[in-house]
């Protein structure tokens, strides 16, 4: 059994995948993860990563590994925990860069096809409906305002310590939706057989119970 969630930056995918694949014994990939790993390679090795030579090189050092730990994703970048690091605002906006090339995206796809095949998974991104795994047994696609999504990072980030701007937040979420629905390959669009849930006004258990109510 697969579950597919799709939807953009915010929607609040990864923290309702994660407590609904604990809820059904499956396990959670987070493939946005596997691009900001690509992404944080790019930003410390400072790719040119317009320049499809220098990205394929790059790409050709960069391997990409997914363990887990207690039930936790763990990404390894070249053989170290970079779990903690991709979280950074910098991080996810060039994730959102690197992800529009084909070359990036072909190098990830078989790797969470495999992870698939080889046990359930809840798995989340922009096209794990549409392109990732078509033949999904249950598919969301997860939205909510760009208000309320810039709002639940901005909590985020001041937990973690940090001192966000609401407003910056707000303006990078409505950039990193026009890349991720505007790109070329693998756009984030709602497959047509993916149940829509728009969860502005819902609390995270209701939308957990929601979700596991397709998945049982
Ligand atoms: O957590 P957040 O929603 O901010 O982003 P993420 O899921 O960690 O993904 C970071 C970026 O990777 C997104 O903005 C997408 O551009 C890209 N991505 C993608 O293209 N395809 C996926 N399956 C997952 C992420």
């Amino acid at each position: 059994m697969n579950i597919a969630i799709d939807g953009p930056a915010g929607a609040g995918k990864s923290t309702i995948a994660k407590l609904a694949a604990k809820s059904l014994g499956y396990v959670y990939v987070d493939t946005g993860a596997m691009y900001r790993a690509i992404a944080l390679y790019v930003i410390n090795n400072d790719v040119d990563y317009e320049d499809e030579t220098s990205l394929k090189n790059a790409l050709q050092n960069i391997n990409i590994e997914i363990k887990y730990v207690e039930g936790a994703q763990r990404v390894l970048l070249n053989g170290d925990d970079v779990s903690e690091k991709i979280r950074q605002e910098a991080v996810g906006n060039m994730a959102s860069k690197v992800a529009t090339k084909g070359p990036v995206r072909e190098k990830l796809l078989q790797l969470q096809r495999d992870i698939a095949a080889s046990t359930d998974v809840i798995m989340d991104g922009r096209d794990i409906g549409t392109f990732v795994l078509p033949n999904a047994e249950c598919k969301i696609y997860l939205t909510a305002s760009v208000q309320v999504r810039a709002k639940r990072r901005y909590d985020e980030l001041l937990a973690k310590g940090e001192a966000p701007c609401l407003e910056q937040i707000e303006k990078d979420i409505e950039l990193r939706d026009y890349q991720d629905m505007n790109r070329e390959i693998a756009p984030l669009k709602q497959a047509e057989d993916a149940i829509y849930i728009d969860s502005s006004d819902m609390t995270i258990e209701e939308v957990v119970d929601k979700i596991c109510s397709y998945g049982r």
